[in-house]
C-alpha cells in the first residue's frame, strides 16, 4: 500500500508556529507522506518561523501584499490551493484555525472532495464580528472539515452543540509542544534592548496589538492606556514588538514613540518571543497565541479585547479581559503593577490548553483514520497545573 498523503496547509505566523511542529511528527511517521503548502498570507512573519523550525515548503504560493484586503486573500488562496491540490492529490488536508488561508483552504480541498482536517478546531466566542473575520472563518471551517481537533473540553463542547460530533478528537493544542521546545534558561536575545533590561528589578510589560477590530478607535484607547501605565509606574518597561500591519505600524508610533520606557521593536522570532515571555512580569494583548502561552509559563495576561473564545485560563484566574477601553485597562493593569497580592492571585502557572503531545496525537488520530493504527489516542486530559 502506497503512503498515505496529508498535506498541512497554513499561511501566517501563528498558524505557522501552531502546525510546524505538526508538520514534523507527520514527517517522522513511515506511513505517511507529510507534504506542506504555505500561501504565504504573511511573508517575513511566516519565513521567520519556518526558519526555526527548519521546515521547508514544498509549494509556497507567495500571495501576500501590502494592506491586503480579505477578499484578495481569500480569491488568491483558493486559486493557489487549487492548482496545488490538483497536482498533489493528498489524501488529507490539514489547515488550522481561523485565518483567511484557513478557510480558503479548506474551501479549496472540500471543492476536490478531499477530506479536511481541522486543528484548533471548536473554538468560538458566538459573534460574528468578533474576532472579525475569525469567528466566521471557523465556523465554516468546522461546517466542511471531516476530522476535528480540538484543543479543549470547551473547543469539543461548542462543536457538539453544533452536532459536530464525529470525528472529533481531543488532543491539546500544538502551540504547547512548540512552547517545549524553545523556552531556556540562558538565552541571548538579538535585538540589544532585550539584553540590556533587568528583568528582576525592573517589571516587564510585554505587549502585543493586532486585530482587525481594533483597528481605529479601540486602538487609541489601547496604546492612550499604554502609555498611561508607563508614565504611571517608573519602574515598568514596556516592550511591543509592532506587528508588520501598516494600519497597527502606524498606530503604534503615533501614540506611543518618544517614551523612553516603551520599546517598540520589530517582530521577534518565536524563539525571541517564548523566552522574552519567560521573563516578563506582565502580559497585555490582544493575541490568541499568547492567551494560550503565558498562562503555561505563570505570567498574568491581560485581553485587550472585548470577548475571548479562550475562557480556559479566564476560569482558571490567570487571564483577565481588560476590553478596549482606555480607563479599564489602565486600571486593571496599575492594579497588577502596585498590589501584590492581587498579582500573585493571578500568576501561577496553567496549562488548560495543552502538555505538549498535541502533535503525537493528531498523528495517531490520523494513523487510525486511515487504518494504519488499531486504536485512536487516548483524549488530552484537560490540563493540570503542572509546570511545562
Ligand atoms: C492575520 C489573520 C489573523 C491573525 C493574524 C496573525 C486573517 C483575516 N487574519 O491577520 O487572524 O491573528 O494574521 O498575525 O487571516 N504584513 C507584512 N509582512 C508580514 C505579515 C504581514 O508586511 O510578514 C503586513 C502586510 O501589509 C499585510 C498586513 O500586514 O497586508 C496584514 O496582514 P493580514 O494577513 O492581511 O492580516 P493580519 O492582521 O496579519
Ligand atoms: N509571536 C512571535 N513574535 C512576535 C509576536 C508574536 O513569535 O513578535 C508569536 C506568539 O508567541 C504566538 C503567535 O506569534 O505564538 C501569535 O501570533 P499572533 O499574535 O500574530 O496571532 P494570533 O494568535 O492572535 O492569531
Amino acid at each position: 500500500m502506497s503512503n498515505i498523503k496529508v498535506m498541512t496547509i497554513f499561511g501566517t505566523r501563528p498558524e505557522a508556529i501552531k502546525m510546524a511542529p505538526l508538520a514534523l511528527e507527520l514527517s517522522c511517521r513511515p506511513g505517511l507522506e507529510a507534504l506542506c503548502c504555505v500561501t504565504a498570507q504573511h511573508r517575513e512573519m511566516l519565513d521567520s518561523v519556518l526558519h526555526i523550525f527548519g521546515l521547508k515548503p514544498d509549494f509556497d504560493l507567495n500571495i501576500m501584499q501590502p494592506r491586503q484586503t480579505l477578499s484578495s486573500i481569500t480569491s488568491k488562496c483558493l486559486l493557489g490551493v487549487e492548482e496545488v491540490l490538483e497536482q498533489a492529490r493528498p489524501d488529507l488536508v490539514l489547515v488550522h484555525g481561523d485565518t483567511s488561508t484557513t478557510f480558503a483552504g479548506a474551501l479549496a480541498a472540500f471543492y476536490q472532495k478531499i477530506p479536511v482536517g481541522h486543528v484548533e478546531a471548536g473554538l468560538r466566542t458566538y459573534d460574528k464580528w468578533s474576532p472579525f473575520p475569525e469567528e466566521m472563518n471557523r465556523k465554516m471551517v468546522g461546517a466542511i472539515a471531516d476530522l476535528h481537533f480540538c484543543p479543549t473540553v470547551t473547543n469539543r463542547d461548542n462543536l457538539a452543540r453544533e452536532n459536530i460530533a464525529k470525528g472529533v478528537f481531543l488532543t491539546g493544542n500544538t502551540v504547547i509542544d512548540a512552547l517545549r521546545t524553545t523556552v531556556v534558561k540562558d538565552f541571548t536575545f538579538s535585538e540589544k534592548v532585550l539584553n540590556e533590561i533587568d528583568y528582576v528589578n525592573r517589571k516587564v510589560v510585554l505587549v502585543t496589538c493586532h486585530r482587525r477590530e481594533n483597528y481605529g478607535q479601540p486602538m487609541a484607547h489601547i496604546m492612550n492606556a499604554l502609555r498611561r501605565i508607563a508614565d504611571a509606574f517608573p519602574e515598568t518597561e514596556l516592550v511591543y514588538p509592532v506587528h508588520l500591519s501598516p494600519v497597527v505600524q502606524e498606530a503604534a508610533h503615533q501614540y506611543l514613540d518618544g517614551h523612553p520606557r516603551i520599546h517598540l521593536i520589530a517582530p521577534l522570532a518565536v524563539d525571541e518571543m517564548h523566552n522574552l515571555m519567560a521573563r516578563c512580569y506582565l502580559v497585555m494583548t490582544d493575541s490568541g497565541g499568547l492567551q494560550e502561552e503565558a498562562p503555561a509559563l505563570g505570567k498574568p495576561v491581560l485581553v485587550l479585547r472585548r470577548e475571548t473564545e479562550r475562557p480556559e485560563a479566564v476560569r482558571a484566574g490567570t487571564v483577565k479581559l481588560a476590553g478596549v477601553e482606555e480607563e479599564p485597562i489602565f486600571l486593571l493593569a496599575s492594579r497588577l503593577l502596585s498590589d501584590q497580592s492581587a498579582y500573585d492571585q493571578m500568576a501561577h502557572a496553567v496549562n488548560p490548553y495543552g502538555d505538549g503531545r498535541a502533535c503525537q496525537r493528531i498523528a495517531d488520530a490520523i494513523e487510525w483514520h486511515f487504518g494504519l493504527r488499531s486504536q485512536p489516542p487516548e483524549p488530552f486530559d484537560g490540563g493540570t497545573a503542572r509546570e511545562l
